[in-house]
């Protein structure tokens, strides 16, 4: 079994080759993304594994195809950029990593959180200016909070574990209830109340497809004066131009932004000797009510290594016994 494995990052580099070793099995690493172009030296290996933020292009699954390749592993959770068509028509399985560390994410949320409540950005700011001044910077307090964790797959429930032992109260909906979440109590009706009824809203559902936004100008007018948003899922579950606003306007007290809906070409990208061309970008960076970071909720140590290893290991599965635990139904 010979395997390719696409837009490898320097960090990942050392636990495929890990792997390989352990399980005796040649994987060639390429830090190119994968393209119409780049899949060409995928010819002769047996499956590709790949991971990269770009759409991939329907064309890359023609070529598969010829080539008799019909397994795509991904390092990654989200599939919202993988067309399922030109997989089927091209008779590919998808396979991707559904729990390479939930806690990364759930972890992330709160830190950010957080940093939020005690007004970190501002006062770093302000500290790196030799201005040692506590006020207008008073905190608030996370168990004095009503937190909302919209789903509670995998992700919102590390969270809500979180919180609770935080002493925030904790609600959470989710079109589909969690037995354990069920018994807790925590479920409200619909994501209607959530918003209405918490201090803080956070993000923990996969993208609804684009111009479908949980939070918009309309939704924002339902919330609590003075919340506060969290999104480490979806960029394009948020129009952050309205969210913008709210929080300039005072409407919202602040938001964490661990994704954006540009996001793509922009996060991990050193562009700090460049033109910066996204105005609303720069708006949201110079707030100091927004925390912004390059989505990276998941970039941990052991989220990483079981990126490289699990989504091998699905590929391995995948060829040894025509599936495996992390196939992705492409009907549904
Ligand atoms: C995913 O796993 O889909 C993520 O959002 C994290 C990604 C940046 C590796």
């Amino acid at each position: 079994m010979k395997l390719i494995d696409f837009g490898v990052r320097e960090d990942e580099k050392k636990y495929i080759q890990e792997w390989s070793k352990t399980n005796n099995i040649e994987v060639k690493i390429v830090t190119d993304l994968l393209t119409p172009e780049t899949v060409k030296m995928a010819q002769g290996y047996d499956g590709i594994v790949a991971y990269q933020q770009l759409p991939y292009d329907e064309k890359i699954f023609d070529t598969m195809n010829e080539f008799g390749i019909h397994v795509l592993s991904l390092r990654n959770v989200g599939v919202d950029n993988v067309p399922f068509e030109a997989l089927k028509r091209n008779d590919i399985r998808l396979t991707n990593v559904p729990s390479y560390s939930p806690e990364a994410i759930a972890e992330y949320s709160v830190a950010g959180l957080m940093a939020l409540l005690r007004n970190f950005k501002h006062m770093i700011r302000k500290v790196d200016q030799h201005d040692f001044r506590w006020a207008p910077d008073i905190g608030r307090e996370l168990n004095q909070l009503t937190v909302g964790v919209a789903g509670t797959g995998r992700i919102g429930r590390a969270a809500i574990k979180i919180y609770q032992g935080f002493g925030a109260k904790v609600i959470a909906y989710d079109k589909f209830h969690n037995p354990e979440i069920e018994k807790q109590g925590l479920y409200v009706d619909d994501l209607d109340t959530l918003l209405k009824e918490s201090d803080v809203v956070t993000l923990h559902i996969p993208s609804l497809g684009k111009g479908h936004t949980v939070i918009n100008k309309d939704t924002i007018a339902e919330m609590k004066d003075n919340a506060i948003v969290v999104n480490s899922a979806r960029g394009d579950l948020i129009n952050t131009e309205e969210l913008y606003d709210a929080v300039a306007n005072g409407k919202l007290y602040g938001a964490v932004l661990d994704v954006y809906e540009n996001e793509v070409g922009v996060f991990n990208t050193d562009l700090s000797d460049q033109e910066f061309s996204d105005k609303l970008l720069e708006r949201v960076i110079k707030s100091n009510r927004i925390i912004l970071t390059p989505h990276i909720a998941f970039y941990t140590t052991k989220a990483v290594k079981n990126m490289a290893t699990v989504s091998l290991n699905s590929m391995v599965s995948e060829l040894e016994n025509g599936s495996s635990e992390n196939e992705i139904n492409l009907d549904k």
